[in-house]
């Protein structure tokens, strides 16, 4: 079994975040997102792992490297200019002639993938796609399931009323490469628009597994970013645990960290900081009396006397001059400076 990770996307929803990072590698609790992918995908067996690159593609390969560091062994496809989340499985199909586990890069699941193998087998499925339940469907795909597991309908992006269905595609596919033979070659293409609904056509065994207590959140808005962290934070996901929540970093012995925040190497805190359910990159300098909480902040931030940062993500590099309230809902893209004394709101 091999694997392929689709970390092509422009990442749009996540801006200003995306503007230098790409989506994939973008850092959960200080660990470059894709990690926690490779994770699940190891804890499967599965260490040959195709990267499929669009957007950026420069700064992911020099994260990763060949995946040495990481315990797995990394290839890439770079696409000349993006060919949907099917066209770039068809454009990576030299490296990749067998069974193939392929992720949407911006999935963060405790999943249990090995079950998922197994039932693609038993059932010799030629695709098996894992399932989710969410709430509000329609930023996804969904999908009906017959008794029997099989897929009976997939709806990507449903306006509301189609469907009453509250499974999504939770990103996650087990695919034969016969599927490889129903893809155009060098055309843009989808799974979710083209391959998916072809499958269902010609009545190919294609079937769902839907796991059972598995965390799953599409970290690809600042809202579910965030709130990935906080899921994690709180150790909400099962099989990922945050292993080291203190680097080695300065503090004044009249600063406050809870037991919740993370806090990268390298930080400066003077007395008075306040740190609640946050995270803190690299060399972040917090002056007298910072205040973060329910946040995240990117690597070599500065936070002036008195700021507080409330429910809000800092990029890398910014300055949050003093006595500034960095509110609810508030995203910075990395260089950002606010002069003392800003309110971003009421
Ligand atoms: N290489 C490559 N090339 N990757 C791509 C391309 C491309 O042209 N287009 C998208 N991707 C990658 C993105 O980087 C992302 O990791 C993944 O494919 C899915 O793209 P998104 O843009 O994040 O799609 P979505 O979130 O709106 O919807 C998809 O994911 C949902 C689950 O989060 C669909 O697969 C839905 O059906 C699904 O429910
Ligand atoms: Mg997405």
């Amino acid at each position: 079994m091999q694997a392929l990770i689709l970390a092509g996307g422009k990442g749009t929803r996540l801006r200003p975040l995306t503007v230098y990072t790409p989506k994939p590698i973008v850092p959960i609790c200080n660990r470059p997102f894709l990690l926690y992918q490779i994770d699940t995908l190891r804890r499967a067996g599965v260490t040959d792992i195709t990267l499929s690159l669009s957007y950026q593609p420069e700064k992911i390969e020099q994260q990763m490297g060949d995946g040495s560091n990481f315990g797995v062994k990394l290839k890439y496809a770079v696409e000349p200019q993006p060919m949907g989340t099917a066209g770039a499985y068809k454009f990576a199909e030299d490296l990749i002639r067998e069974p193939t586990v392929v992720f949407n890069g911006d999935i963060l699941t405790d999943l249990d993938l090995k079950a998922v193998i197994r039932q693609h087998k038993a059932r010799k499925a030629i695709a098996t796609i894992v399932l989710t339940p969410v709430e509000d469907p329609s930023a996804y795909g969904v999908v009906e399931t017959e008794a029997d597991g099989r897929v009976r309908r997939f709806l990507e992006k449903p306006k509301p009323d189609v469907s009453t269905c509250k499974n999504i595609n939770a990103g996650t596919y087990v695919l034969e490469p016969q599927v490889l033979d129903l893809i155009p070659r060098g055309e843009n293409h989808s799974f979710e628009y083209g391959l998916f609904p072809r499958l269902l056509e010609q009545g190919e065994p294609f079937f769902a597994h839907i796991p059972q207590r598995t965390y799953w959140m599409d970290i690809g808005t600042p809202e579910r970013y965030l709130q990935a962290h906080h899921d994690l934070l709180a150790n909400r996901v099962s099989r990922i645990h945050i292993k080291d929540r203190r680097g080695s970093f300065d503090s004044a012995t009249h600063s406050e960290i809870d037991e919740l925040s993370v806090i990268g190497d390298e930080c400066t805190l003077k007395p008075g900081v306040k740190i609640i359910n946050s995270v803190l990159g690299k060399g972040c300098y917090l002056e007298e009396h910072a205040r973060i909480e329910n946040s995240v902040i990117w690597s070599h931030t500065r936070v002036g006397t008195a700021a507080q940062v409330k429910d809000a993500i800092v990029g890398r590099g910014c300055y949050v001059g003093r006595s500034t309230l960095v509110g609810p809902g508030a995203v910075l893209g990395d260089k950002t400076s606010l002069t003392d004394y800003t309110r971003t709101c009421a």
